[in-house]
């Protein structure tokens, strides 16, 4: 495998290796010393054309820790601002032999575009409303380890579903591992085609949350909200909102996570987001390992993965 684009790039066992690589890495950030060769004269180039905090810190600790040579590129200031296009960035970058570039774009299908003119491998870090592979493995390894598993488990994802990359990467991972996902949301946050799916819908979220075992909030894309498909965002936090008297209608070990970043007191009320019952924050640290997992597997041909 050269890329990692979309979730449809992995098997279900590809998947599973790629989490039980991710646990040796798990166990790096603990040590006094969170540094490991394996990634030395590699280099890997950040290239995000979209606003990031958890993704892009984590892919470039990652590949810090990893020993490799990473670069940010930041978009504001580079002659993509000048009008440079696409085609003639990610050529530019090329020129520069690094091994692998990390992408974060607006356009659904832009990471595809750029992994089929060059000769590096693509990791897509968020396209568009498309796919956004390396949460939805950072929240499977997130729950295999609150939960030891993942076959069989009921997740409820709730909110603005039509717009988020995060619910269809994570509705197709989940999937083939084994868990039933449910989509929860008013109809005009449903995703015109959540039959290509295999998850139940449901638009109240009393229904929605009975009896799952984790509920995955997503936050309202204002950026990609095309006209106002709410109410208010007051009626939307009433009614769709996990808060505690949310919660008391779902299982009373019922977990929740979010992908970040929160809109707390609209998606996600903070005494959820801030209770024990919340992965908020292992989804984050879940992110570092599982990068640096997919880094190794993307570039670190015949070096020792870390002992456990
Ligand atoms: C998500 C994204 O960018 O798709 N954030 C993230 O990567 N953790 C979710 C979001 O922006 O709402």
């Amino acid at each position: 495998m050269k890329h990692l684009l979309t979730i449809d790039d992995i098997s279900a066992d590809e998947a599973i290796g790629i989490l039980d690589t991710s646990e040796a890495f798990f166990e790096v950030a603990k040590r006094p010393v969170k540094k490991v060769p394996t990634l030395r004269g590699k280099t890997v180039i950040n290239l995000f054309y979209e606003n990031s905090t958890r993704t892009r810190t984590s892919f470039e600790l990652a590949g810090k820790r990893m020993s490799a040579d990473v670069i940010n590129m930041s978009v504001a200031s580079s002659s993509v601002k000048k009008g440079e296009s696409l085609y003639d960035t990610v050529k530019t970058l090329e020129a520069m032999h690094p091994d692998i570039v990390i992408v974060r774009h607006g356009a659904s299908g832009a990471p595809q575009y750029i992994a089929s003119r060059v000769a590096f491998s693509v990791i897509n870090a968020g396209d568009g409303t498309h796919a956004h592979p390396t949460q939805a493995l950072l929240d499977a390894f997130t729950l295999r380890r609150a939960r030891g598993r993942i076959d069989g488990l009921t997740v409820a994802i709730c909110g603005d579903i039509a717009r988020s990359r995060v619910a269809r990467s994570n509705a197709l991972l989940l999937t083939k591992l084994g868990a039933k996902v449910r989509f929860v949301a008013p109809r005009t946050l449903l995703p015109a085609d959540s039959s290509a799916y295999d998850v139940e819908v449901y638009e109240e979220l009393e229904a929605g949350i009975a009896g799952v075992d984790v509920i995955m909030a997503l936050r309202i894309q204002h950026e990609r909200l095309a006209g106002s498909l709410l109410p208010s965002l007051r009626e939307y936090s009433r009614t769709f909102g996990i808060n505690d008297a949310a919660l008391s209608l779902a299982d009373p070990d019922c977990l929740v996570m979010h992908p970040g970043p929160m809109n707390r007191g609209v998606e996600i009320s903070p005494e959820v987001a801030d209770s024990p019952r919340s992965l908020v924050l292992n989804q984050v640290e879940a992110g570092l390992a599982v990068r640096m997992a997919l880094l190794y597997l993307f570039a670190g041909e015949g070096a020792d993965a870390p002992a456990d």
